[in-house]
């Protein structure tokens, strides 16, 4: 059967509370193929019946996967594209089509180029149309939509606001093509990209709300933990014109194509006993207790059966025994994950404690995807591990100069004029400053810029007590691709892991599983990670390794989730703080920080607060903040 093959949302006890159909796969590259296969059997068929394939497309990181397939299908299966014709949901406005931040730009890159489609049977609105002629080239686009037949296949992407295409909150269900003002969360997302929010155009020109639901197909894509929350709202919710993609629920041949992730917050996923019978493995079980605790405000060990029997768990409670059992099975399981001893508490009974007794001296690396992830994410525990006297090393995986500002380096430059220490080199790079808007910075530049992170990485450790020689710069290649979207792991990133590991051979590694970051770094530096564990596991030392992860300054981990917790006293709150201080050039300008305009130490605090008032209110001891990891098994 086509795993994507059209059934009624809420056709099923489990979906009940599901407005759209929508499909849940392992990963965004499996998802991909089965949506590009799509498209390329309604190309096929199209063919055959002597047709044009009207496509509707969209630009964004989500359907860059479908794009790769389908080229690789007229590479190697030679699909054609001659009888295909294309409309593209957006352009930002004003905007030249060369603009490497150009949807044109994009649609070329990862598509047009490589497949024979004829240029003609491209449509992407265009962001140079003068401002008086703007109604009436809409009118236009939307006519030639018409006239080629109608869009037979629609993909879509979605914005954190809701936004299909561009048609963010606001608009209305019979809009059309049209000029639109962007949200400030859009912007927020483009940042990256532009390099800086105020590069990001206020505008673009988007297909409307009805043009959309015209199409005889939609499918939309979503990825990541980050669409999660939205994929709900728009899933589950009422159809609202704050979340225009709720629109979707009114047409009858839409999927949405999740992997795990984006689907996480859905009701038969995220509290699934609300919607069918489930397995009471001890994961679950932990889920659904912690769950009953925060919706009823009452701690573990005054949960009785009354609470369990009025919110969907009678079925727990039935097959548990009793709720006085099921609570302390709960509350000590979670109790055992809290350690003040992340290394291991050496000579002691380590039968329920997260790590082990012995070696009471372990060789641990700390796997910091940027120079500062190590102490905004695990500044806390980085401190026990080295005062507990553990051999600590911390490696830090890309050199992390695209966050330092002009600035900055431009201070470093002037301390080097002033101090007479000024050279041919100093005099190029405060130049090479000045030129505003340059497309990218020199290697030169890239180098200082790496230097100050370097600089402030190192002078955050010696504050901790990290000796020089157990700090490794490890400057993995797939940081230094020319456009981050062209960011790839090569053998190289994988080696150079490997062998960073294989020379310590430690007991324990803490590694970033953050996938929220903005441009995706944490994800790439965790993936060379896995891979270089699948070498190490043939190594003999692989057996008394341990992996953690640990999350960075843009999420936290559910505490079922949770496998050791690292509690910190008020002073320890602070030591942290002050570590994060020196990474000077991440502060108060912060350049990529998200949506999110608090500063690093401030998020990372309140994050490790919130932790702690999260276990009080679970009925553990009180903390003034708490660092928390899950176990990774490779
Ligand atoms: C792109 C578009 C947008 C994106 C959406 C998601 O043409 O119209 O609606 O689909 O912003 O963007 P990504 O895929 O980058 O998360």
């Amino acid at each position: 059967m086509n795993p994507i093959a059209y059934r009624k949302p809420g056709q099923f006890e489990e979906t009940k509370y599901e407005k759209i159909h929508n499909v849940v796969f392992d990963s965004d590259a499996d998802a991909s193929v089965v949506v590009a296969r799509e498209i390329a059997d309604l190309i096929r068929r199209k063919q055959e019946e002597g047709k044009p394939a009207v496509l509707g497309l969209a630009t964004g990181s989500s359907p860059i996967k479908v794009y790769d397939e389908l080229v690789r299908m007229h590479r190697e299966e030679g699909l054609s594209f001659k009888n295909v014709i294309t409309f593209n949901l957006d352009e930002y406005y004003p905007m030249e089509p060369d603009n490497p931040n150009s949807y044109h730009y994009f649609m070329d890159q990862y598509l047009f180029n490589h497949i024979d489609i004829p240029r003609e049977n491209i449509h992407i609105p265009d962001g140079t149309v003068p401002p008086e002629k703007i109604t009436e080239y809409c009118m236009e686009y939307e006519k030639k939509i018409e006239e080629a037949g109608g869009i037979d296949f629609q993909l879509l992407g979605i914005g954190r606001s809701g936004h299909i295409g561009f048609n963010e909150p606001g608009s209305h269900i019979n809009s059309r093509t049209r000029l639109i003002t962007l949200a400030h969360i859009t912007r927020v997302d483009a940042a990256p990209a532009f390099h800086g929010l105020e590069n990001v155009p206020r505008k673009a020109i988007t297909m409307g709300i009805s043009t959309i639901l015209k199409a005889r197909r939609i499918v939309l894509l979503a990825w990541s933990k980050k669409k999660a929350p939205i994929i709900k709202r728009t899933v589950e919710g009422e159809i609202s014109s704050d979340v225009p993609a709720t629109y979707l629920q009114t047409h009858p041949n839409t999927t949405f194509v999740l992997d795990r992730e984006a689907a996480s917050k859905l009701t038969r996923i995220d509290t699934p006993w609300i919607v069918k019978d489930v397995e009471w493995t001890p994961h679950m079980t932990k889920k659904a207790v912690v769950w009953l605790s925060e919706k009823t405000g009452l701690p573990i060990l005054k949960l009785t059966d009354k609470e369990y029997n009025q919110n969907y768990l009678s079925d727990l409670i039935a097959t548990k025994g009793s709720a006085y059992d099921l609570n302390i099975d709960v509350f000590n399981r979670i109790q055992h994950t809290i350690t003040g001893w992340p290394g291991g508490k050496p000579h002691a009974d380590d039968t329920y404690r997260p790590e082990r007794a012995e070696p009471a001296r372990k060789r641990v690396i700390v796997f910091s995807p940027h120079p500062d992830d190590d102490v905004i994410s695990m500044g806390g525990t980085l401190d026990r591990l080295i005062q507990q006297g553990h051999d600590v090393h911390v490696a830090y995986q890309v050199a992390g100069y695209s966050a330092v500002s002009d600035e900055e380096a431009l201070k470093f430059l002037e301390v080097q004029m002033l101090t007479g220490h000024s050279s041919p080199l100093t005099d190029r790079l405060v130049q090479e400053l000045q030129q505003k808007n340059r497309p990218q910075d020199s290697d030169e530049l890239k180098k200082l810029k790496a230097s100050i992170r370097r600089a402030e990485a190192i002078a955050a450790l010696r504050y901790l007590g990290v000796p020089l020689n157990n700090i490794h710069f490890l400057d993995l290649p797939f940081y230094d691709a020319p456009e981050i979207h062209k960011r790839k792991i090569s053998p190289l990133d994988v080696e150079i892991m490997f062998n960073i590991i294989d020379l310590i051979k430690p007991h324990q590694i803490f590694a970033a599983a953050d996938f929220a970051d903005p441009h995706g770094t944490h994800q790439l530096s965790f993936i060379t990670l896995q891979k270089a564990l699948e070498r190490v596991k043939e190594k003999p030392y692989a057996k008394d390794l341990r992996v953690w992860l640990y999350r960075g300054a843009w999420d936290e981990f559910e505490i079922p989730e949770i496998d050791m917790t690292v509690p910190m006293s008020p002073d320890q709150v602070l030591r942290k703080r002050h570590a994060i201080f020196y990474h000077q050039s991440q502060k108060d300008i912060v350049l990529f920080r998200g949506d999110d305009m608090r500063e690093f130490w401030m998020r990372a605090e309140e994050r490790n607060k919130e932790l702690a008032r999260k276990f009080d209110k679970l009925g553990l001891a009180e903390y003034e903040a708490m660092e928390a990891f899950k176990r990774y098994y490779f």
